[in-house]
């Protein structure tokens, strides 16, 4: 019987995979000559008596290089149609996903970097993928080898028993996997859930995917955003209690001080579709309040007729959905007047934060992290952006969106929609 799937692994440490392959199911596989591990060792390509497959690195710094010549020699000796990969920290992050992938192939490369990596040649040379197993750093690459070997036989028919089946593991269907229980049914106060002893299977099976569906949501939410969630799934998510960091968060809109095509400091007019819209995103994603800023009293009161005209006139009712958007919005003078309501309300001043196409450097992650401990406010400037002294004056500016793109004009409503998601997501 030929293996199914041969691993040829090139290291300078084969001896580091022993007592991995030589228990559990890894050895029963081997066994069974369902796979195979072939070593090769750049060092018996060396050159020199001492066997030296490092140098230093041209250009100077700290650490060794693996050498090309060892390498190169050593890939020369694999099957030529295999799939080559270099275990490398800036390869594509490792995954469910990609192990199923690796899992169709006959012969794998592993190559195992160690010092401070390879030759950079030796991936063009023999077309090599990179893998990474996590953002972090390893002494070598033989760790990260032994976590693809183990995701990826666990897609090999006959490496898991039956009843193991690899299709309810996390990731398999895009979400992390229900929690498990066994005997006893009950341990000191602690009660295994009662559905799982009933032999409801039925009950059971919807147990288990609620169970699925509310741990991705508390440990791994992003994951939600890649699945397939069918109606009764995300019911039962919408009934999830929400973190809600999102109440902390405010917006103001500017019309003063802001910039008019000649770079001059001017006043701009209200616009309806960004009370409207701006609105809507705000109500959406549950912030705390939209402020509409302007200097000008007959816009102040064109603006106030218009919220009260949705929120209070017949077409409150005529169209509730758009009542309880423009309900958030207030109107105001200046930013000073923005803070100081929302230091009333919350007891706290505000994080100022202002936006640009094109300056600043705070990362939408960085402003996540405040909303946990307190308000910010995200001001956006109409026309063509807040004025110098918005920008001088706030606490931080948020790196712009589209910043490594040759254009990056949006219109405020849509800069306010991906930068809200950008900060608050779908699910935080
Ligand atoms: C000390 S590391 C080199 C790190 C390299 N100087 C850097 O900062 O990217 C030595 C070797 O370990 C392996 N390695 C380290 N971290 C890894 C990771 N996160 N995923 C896959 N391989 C990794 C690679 O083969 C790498 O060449």
């Amino acid at each position: 019987m030929y293996p199914r799937i041969c691993f040829h692994i090139i290291t300078i440490f084969p001896e580091y995979f022993q007592s991995a392959l030589n228990c559990g199911q890894l050895k029963k596989a081997i066994d069974k000559q369902l796979v195979q591990f072939v070593f090769i060792n750049p060092r018996d390509f060396a050159r020199d008596k001492h066997k030296t497959v490092d140098d230093r690195p041209y250009g100077g710094g700290a650490g060794m290089v693996m050498m090309l010549e060892p390498l190169d020699l050593a890939l020369s000796c694999v099957p030529e149609q295999s799939r080559k990969i270099l275990l490398s920290p800036r390869g594509r992050i490792f995954s469910q996903t990609l192990a199923r992938d690796l899992a169709k192939e006959t012969n794998l490369v592993l190559i195992c970097g160690r010092y401070e990596g390879i030759d950079a040649r030796v991936e063009q040379l023999h077309n090599l993928e990179s893998i990474s197993v996590g953002d972090y750093v390893l002494n070598g690459g033989e760790c990260a080898a032994l976590n693809v070997i183990e995701a990826v036989l666990r897609f090999i028919p006959g490496f898991m028993s039956k009843k193991d089946s690899f299709e309810q593991d996390s990731f398999s269907n895009g979400l992390l996997e229900h929690a498990h229980y066994t005997r006893p049914e009950v341990y000191k106060k602690y009660k295994i859930p009662e559905v799982l002893s009933s032999g409801n299977h039925a009950q059971i099976a919807k147990w288990r995917r609620t169970n699925a569906l509310e741990t991705t949501f508390k440990y791994r939410p992003e994951l939600l955003l890649n699945t397939t969630l069918t109606e009764d799934d995300r019911s039962f998510l919408a009934s999830l209690p929400q973190k809600h960091v999102g109440k902390n968060l405010y917006l103001a809109l500017l019309h003063f001080p802001v910039l008019d095509k000649f770079k001059k400091i001017s006043t701009t007019s209200l616009t309806n579709l960004d009370i409207h819209d701006i609105s809507r995103v705000s109500t959406t994603y549950g912030l705390g309040g939209y402020f509409l800023v302007t200097p000008l009293k007959d816009q102040q009161n064109l603006a106030q007729r218009l919220l009260v005209h949705w929120t209070k006139g017949p077409s409150a009712s005529l169209n509730p959905d758009r009542a309880k958007a423009l309900r958030h919005t207030k109107v105001v003078s200046n930013l000073e007047e923005v803070e100081q309501s929302i230091e009333q309300k919350t007891g706290q001043k505000p994080v100022v934060v202002a936006t640009s196409a094109k300056q600043g450097q705070v990362a939408p992650v960085k402003i996540r992290g405040l909303l946990e401990r307190k308000p910010v406010l995200l001001v956006f400037g109409t026309g063509y952006g807040l004025a110098p002294e918005v920008l001088k004056k706030a606490d931080l500016v948020l790196q712009p969106i589209g910043y490594c793109r040759k254009y990056n004009h949006l219109s405020v409503r849509s800069a306010v929609a991906i930068i809200i998601d950008r900060i608050l997501s779908e699910f935080w």
